[in-house]
């Protein structure tokens, strides 16, 4: 049944099936056809296990396994950033996935702005998709857009130190950042779940902004569950390995063997890397897509383009009212030919008084010639008296020329 008109707008109970509801099977076609993008930076302190995590992560080599290094080299450490891409393919969903390696800073007597290089390379990523909007044809965009940054915290077990609280207070209200505790497995859990209570009471004394997941009035039961479950690991207690190692049990597990037994990555009641791995590819990549384009990116265009000189135009956009729409058009429809019946008038005087100046130059013409004529008639009656005149006095009819060439008086 019709409701009553709202804001302008017919609000009606459907009766029968139309269709829409399949919306978002058909986004979700278009999505799996097209692919995604997902771009993960690591950031951190050098030597806490930044690249190691990478390959645990994805489960791919992305880097050589810095594990086992002969004891002659020295485990070769990250210099420059580094960008690895790879392209993953899951039932038949395809996902180009990209790591941001950060050298590990802290080695250097002055550290102060170890962070710049960081925040210039998420920056750059914001300039180069902002330029590719800009483009005539935008069908194309390659988002390298960083979409996570993960933090790695050295696992001291005290507070926060100088350089953390600076680096974390630089890259947050640029990208989605998350705390995680590196080589976790060099704590107790106690220690842990101290070391987290003080690493969030510094988190929040400082103000920075990590990311939050978030679970919405449409999730069931269980998917909030996961969500809080997922959030209250925050900062992740870690633990890297990419080999494959035998248990005690004789199970083949990713994980570190120490004297006193085996720390398995993928097993939750030894570290948090499940949890980090769930949140980042299973539950809320697209959140973090999400957040980076509509809060990161957003805030870093806006501030860009405002300091380019661009002004937020100042339309606002207001319901619609039929009735007053109407009337606008009316309005507008008769100023319209008022406009046209003026331009008319313009022209049409402009027609005659071109036509009156064409007259009276003639008529000038006319009069002139006419004088002319009549002139020229005065002087033949004038010519022909003169010459009757003559006749008259038996003098000759032209008046005598000189004899002699030269001399005007010869006749006189
Ligand atoms: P930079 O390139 O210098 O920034 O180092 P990084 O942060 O990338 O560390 P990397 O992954 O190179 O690891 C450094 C060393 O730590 C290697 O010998 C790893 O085997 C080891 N390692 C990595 N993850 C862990 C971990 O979770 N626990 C322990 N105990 N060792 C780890």
């Amino acid at each position: 049944m019709a409701q009553p008109l709202l804001n302008g707008s017919l609000r009606k109970k459907l009766q029968g099936y139309v269709g829409f509801a399949n919306l978002p099977n058909q986004v979700h076609r278009k999505s799996v056809k097209k692919g995604f993008n997902f771009t993960v930076m690591v950031v951190g302190e050098s030597g806490l296990g930044k690249s190691t995590l990478v390959n645990t992560l994805f489960n791919a080599p992305l880097y050589p396994s810095k594990e086992h290094v002969p004891l002659s080299d020295e485990s070769p450490k990250t210099v420059g950033i580094q960008v690895l891409s790879t392209d993953i393919e899951e039932n038949g969903v395809r996902l180009k996935l990209n790591v941001v390696d950060t050298p590990g800073f802290g080695d250097f007597i002055n550290n102060e702005d170890s962070w710049k290089p960081i925040l210039e390379t998420i920056e750059s990523r914001f300039d180069a998709y902002l330029e590719q909007e800009n483009r005539v044809n935008r069908s194309k965009i390659n988002d390298l857009r960083v979409n996570a940054c993960l933090y790695f915290i050295a696992p001291t077990g005290h507070s926060l130190k100088a350089l953390d609280i600076e680096f974390m207070k630089r890259l947050h209200k640029k990208v989605n950042l998350i705390p995680v505790i590196a080589k976790s497995d060099t704590m107790t859990h106690e220690e842990i779940a101290a070391f987290k209570e003080r690493i969030l009471l510094d988190i929040a004394h400082h103000d920075i902004k990590i990311y939050h997941a978030q679970h919405y009035d449409c999730d069931d039961i269980e998917t909030i569950n996961e969500t809080k479950d997922v959030m209250s690991k925050i900062p992740f207690a870690i633990v890297g390995s990419d080999k494959v190692i035998e248990t005690s049990d004789g199970r083949h597990v990713r994980g570190r063997r120490y004297p006193w037994g085996t720390i398995e990555v993928d097993n939750e009641d030894h570290c948090d890397f499940v949890k980090l791995r769930q949140m980042l590819i299973r539950t809320h990549m697209e959140e973090l897509r999400e957040f980076t384009n509509d809060i990161h990116y957003e805030n870093y265009r806006t501030e860009k383009l405002l300091a380019l000189g661009y002004q937020q135009d100042h339309t606002v956009f207001r319901e619609v009212d039929p009735l007053a729409k109407l009337e606008e058009e009316r309005a507008l429809h008769e100023a319209k030919l008022v406009k046209m019946e003026q331009d008319m008038k313009h022209v049409f005087q402009q027609k005659v008084q071109e036509k009156e100046a064409k007259l009276t130059q003639s008529e000038a013409e006319l009069y002139a010639k006419h004088k002319e004529m009549k002139d020229a008639l005065e002087k033949q009656r004038h010519d022909l008296e003169e010459k009757k005149r003559r006749i008259e006095q038996g003098r000759p009819t032209t008046p005598e020329k000189t004899k002699k060439k030269g001399f005007g008086f010869a006749g006189k």
